[in-house]
């Protein structure tokens, strides 16, 4: 990760504070964040983006302490659950900074969002149009952006690209699904309809998808327009921004994209003789997963006849799903060893019974590798947490945060009483 530098005697060091240090005291599987890096990251988009609303995306990874930190940085939060909504209110971050999402919005979560005042809720179904509608009061209309597909292909994989039609997310523009959205939406009173909305996918490097976004929402907010005598002033175009697993790897960083977006929507706005909406974007992944990192304890070292040699780690697809569901690549690098001697290829596994349950295939580990050593995987701190699972109950890992040079724990680590804790029959 950009934050972990090596160490005495081959430990990693991140945010000043020794791996090997953090994994003795609060034990493993262990993630750590550091601090510095998520705030830095976050400034980075706001000062790229000095005229948009920067959404940190809650998803990629969230807790009080985060929410500290982006409240603190000044962006907003893009939330898709109560659970999200709640924790957020509950850290005392700013209802007005917070964008609620969501394809499958509760009677309860629309409730709770217009309870609590959060300044935009993405339209995501004709259904939600009355339902937000009915819920606002007559003097304080709801403020609304309208989710659309641009049918645009971009992100890591399949199950993550939500640009295109065929998927259950938002309005389509082909085929008028979004302007007629848009019709019933300027019917509603109760509702203030700010702009447009398109999250394309994840993991994506190159800002060609952006481009193509920005032409087709343009083109609408043009055709709106047209149709209702109405400039909308808000173009949203989500996350998705990708950041660097492995050392070839690109990644979008907040400079390159906010040049290219800047440059294009203020061509296409002249163009259509629009003013220039102001631009929100939603990053999640590019400022929580490089300011991570999750520490394995090694298990066992297996060896097999046929030349192939298996590291099992405490823990595995229940804190990291991203391998086992998209065929995630990650580095990982020994912990407490220095880095001249032979190594071997291996492949490092988890402690879950599926023979699917690899973390990093083919890793050049030291050939000496044994039982007790301790691994680390960078760029960790998105999508790994916020997925973790109970299966086996394993527990999730604990988190820690690192400061300055100090390590404090931020979340312990899941224990079966805390599964028997839920249990109220048998
Ligand atoms: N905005 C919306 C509406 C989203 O759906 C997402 C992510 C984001 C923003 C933030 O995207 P980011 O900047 O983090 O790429 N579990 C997958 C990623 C799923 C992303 C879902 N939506 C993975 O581990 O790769």
């Amino acid at each position: 990760p950009a934050s972990a530098r090596p160490g005495p005697g081959g430990d990693l060091l991140i945010g000043g504070v020794g791996l090997a240090e953090a994994a003795d005291r609060f034990g493993t599987p262990l993630y750590v964040l550091d601090e510095a890096e998520v705030r830095s990251r976050a400034r980075a988009w706001r000062r790229a983006l000095p005229h948009a609303d920067v959404h940190y995306a809650a998803k990629a990874f969230l807790c009080s302490a985060m929410a500290d930190w982006i409240a603190e940085e000044g962006l907003g939060l893009d939330v898709c659950s109560a659970g999200e909504l709640r924790l957020a209110a509950a850290a005392g971050f700013p209802a007005q900074r917070i964008l609620l999402h969501g394809n499958a919005k509760s009677p309860e979560e629309l409730r709770l969002a217009r309870r609590l005042r959060v300044g935009r809720i993405v339209v995501d179904g004709l259904s939600e149009i009355p339902r937000i509608a009915a819920l606002a009061d007559a003097g304080t209309p709801q403020r609304v952006l309208l989710r659309v597909v641009p049918g645009i292909a971009a992100g890591h994989h399949s199950a993550v690209r939500t640009g295109t039609d065929g998927q259950k997310f938002g309005f389509r523009i082909a085929g008028g699904d979004a302007a007629e959205a848009v019709a019933r939406i300027l019917g509603q009173p109760g509702l203030d309809l700010a702009g447009l909305h398109c999250h394309l996918g994840s993991q994506i490097t190159d800002t060609a998808p952006y481009l193509a976004a920005v032409d087709r929402l343009v083109a609408l907010l043009a055709a709106v327009r047209d149709r209702h005598g109405r400039e909308l002033p808000e173009l949203d175009l989500g996350g998705g921004h990708g950041i660097r697993y492995l050392p070839g790897d690109g990644e979008l960083d907040p400079a390159r994209f906010a040049r290219a977006v800047g440059t294009r929507l203020a061509e296409r706005c002249a163009a259509h003789g629009l003013a220039v909406p102001r631009l929100i974007v939603e990053p999640g992944r590019a400022i929580a997963g490089p300011a991570g990192v999750a520490v394995y304890r090694v298990l066992s070292v297996k060896h097999t006849a046929d030349g192939r040699r298996f590291a099992a780690v405490d823990g595995g697809m229940s804190d990291n799903p991203r391998p086992a569901l998209y065929g995630s690549a990650y580095q990982v690098r020994p912990v407490g060893r220095s880095g001249t001697g032979p190594t071997a290829p291996t492949d490092v596994v988890g402690r879950h019974c599926e023979a699917g349950d690899v973390l990093v295939r083919g890793a050049a580990l030291p050939a000496d590798l044994r039982a007790g050593d301790l691994l680390a995987v960078p760029a960790a701190g998105a999508y790994q947490l916020s997925m973790a699972s109970g299966y086996n109950l394993v527990g999730r890992p604990a988190v820690a945060a690192v400061r300055d040079g100090r390590i404090r724990l931020l979340i312990r680590r899941e224990t079966v009483e805390d599964f028997r804790a839920r249990e109220v029959g048998r």
